[in-house]
């Protein structure tokens, strides 16, 4: 959506503004980023869950001020699952009640800062963690909300970094193994912590809502045996993020109506065979808001063919602001956007400016043969997981991101400068 034309190019506008103009006014690499598809895609998930659900936005995803603002007033919460997006959370204003605070193993700071700050969830991941924070709160004489993570045991279709359900990885307390009906036991038994739900989060970039569907089952089987061992029936269930986007025309993702359809109509029918209230829901899409809404704009530095082989375009970033590919094999297209073409398409590889040659951002793309430095090129949807994870290998300066809207530009992020980099380097 946000790149307007097809693989071979062609001048092209974003949020009313012709890319070149971008790239003169902030430099390349940067992350378009459109403001108005991002706030759309939000509200639709919002509006596709409606009063009975929340929808906590997955800040490891994306997160700057600005989103945090785009979020608040567009009616979403928040999940964050370091100190780092706590704080940037808090510093635009969300309300701590509408935070939720993951990860499997939090320091004691962060759940002190969290607790402190009055976050409306803790989702708990390990016995450890348990008994820490219940000391945390028991000290701040806080009564915490807590819910429980919990390993369902699915295997979720998608790579194997990024799948979590499984019994064989770091998160949750499994269910099949007992540790969740154990961990449900050791919150209940301790008075700062009060135990409002369960939570599953069972990968990302999928597709196929069938493994959302065991887990709502296998998690509505726990809240049923909750009530017969302890004769309570807890409020809340969260089924975390993990809804797939299309990087490429092959993939093909579900709107979330849809989505919030197929959940809702799997719990109700669970709790109704199993004689419990419908808990209160709650999901946390990162990539399916943050994803589609931004492409990295690069300058094309070298263009080097090589025999009988391919062509190799070099552009002046790389897998510092997109490690997606290098790390998961992901697919991505690439078009020519600061001019149209007749030439024919060669098949290329855009490649970074690393010193390693896994330095990939797309692996196979067509474009116009008399592609030449100089030209402007887009990626789309690197909403999600690509300036979050930019690191400053090389020492290369981490790109800014532009956020568009209705004709008019701003850095939201700004470019990281040679003074950054050495501001944290001490001399002595
Ligand atoms: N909730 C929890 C507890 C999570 O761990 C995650 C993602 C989400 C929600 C959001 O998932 P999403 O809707 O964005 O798929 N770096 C990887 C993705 C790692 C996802 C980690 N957890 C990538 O670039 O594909």
């Amino acid at each position: 959506r946000t790149v307007a034309r097809g693989p071979l190019g062609g001048a092209a506008t974003v949020g009313g503004v012709d890319v070149r103009t971008l790239a003169e006014e902030f430099g390349t690499p940067a992350y378009i980023l459109d403001e108005d598809d991002f706030r759309a895609r939000a509200r639709g998930w919002r509006e596709a869950f409606g009063e009975d659900a929340d929808v906590f936005y997955a800040g490891k995803a994306f997160l700057c001020r600005a989103v945090v603002r785009w979020l608040h007033e567009e009616g979403l919460n928040l999940d964050v699952c370091s100190g780092g997006e706590l704080a940037v959370a808090l510093s635009a204003g969300m309300p701590a009640e509408r935070i939720a605070f993951h990860g499997n193993n939090k320091s004691a700071h962060e759940l002190e800062q969290a607790v402190a700050a009055g976050v409306g969830r803790i989702v708990v991941d390990s016995f450890e963690e348990i008994a820490r924070l219940a000391f945390i709160a028991d000290e701040q004489g806080v009564r915490q909300k807590v819910l429980v993570r919990v390993t369902v045991g699915v295997e979720a279709h998608t790579h194997e970094f990024i799948a979590t359900a499984h019994e064989d990885q770091k998160f949750g307390l499994s269910l099949s193994g007992g540790g969740a009906a154990e961990a449900v036991r050791r919150v209940l038994k301790l008075e700062s912590l009060e135990l409002v739900g369960i939570h599953s989060h069972i990968g990302s970039q999928i597709f196929d809502t069938a493994g959302f569907e065991v887990a709502a089952r296998r998690v509505v089987g726990l809240l049923s045996e909750i009530r017969d061992e302890h004769g309570i029936q807890l409020p809340e269930i969260d089924l975390g993020g993990g809804l797939g986007i299309a990087y490429t025309s092959e993939d093909d993702p579900s709107e979330p109506t849809l989505i919030a359809k197929a959940l809702f109509e799997i719990v109700r029918r669970e709790c109704a065979a199993a004689g419990l209230r419908v808990p209160r829901l709650s999901v946390e899409p990162g990539r399916a808001i943050a994803g589609p809404t931004t492409f990295t704009l690069y300058e094309v530095g070298t263009v080097k063919h090589l025999d009988g082989l391919r062509t190799y375009v070099s552009v002046d970033g790389g897998m510092s602001d997109n490690i997606r590919t290098a790390l998961y094999d992901a697919e991505y297209s690439v078009a020519l956007v600061s001019r149209s073409s007749d030439a024919e398409p060669m098949l290329t590889r855009v490649v970074g400016k690393h010193c390693e040659s896994g330095d990939i951002v797309v692996r196979d793309a067509f474009l116009p043969a008399d592609l030449a430095p100089g030209d402007l090129i887009a990626v789309p949807a690197t909403g999600a997981y690509c300036r979050s994870m930019a690191s400053n290998y090389n020492h290369v300066l981490r790109p800014p991101v532009v956020a568009v809207r209705e004709g008019r530009a701003r850095v939201v992020v700004r470019r990281e400068t040679e003074e950054d980099l050495l501001r944290l380097d001490i001399d002595c």
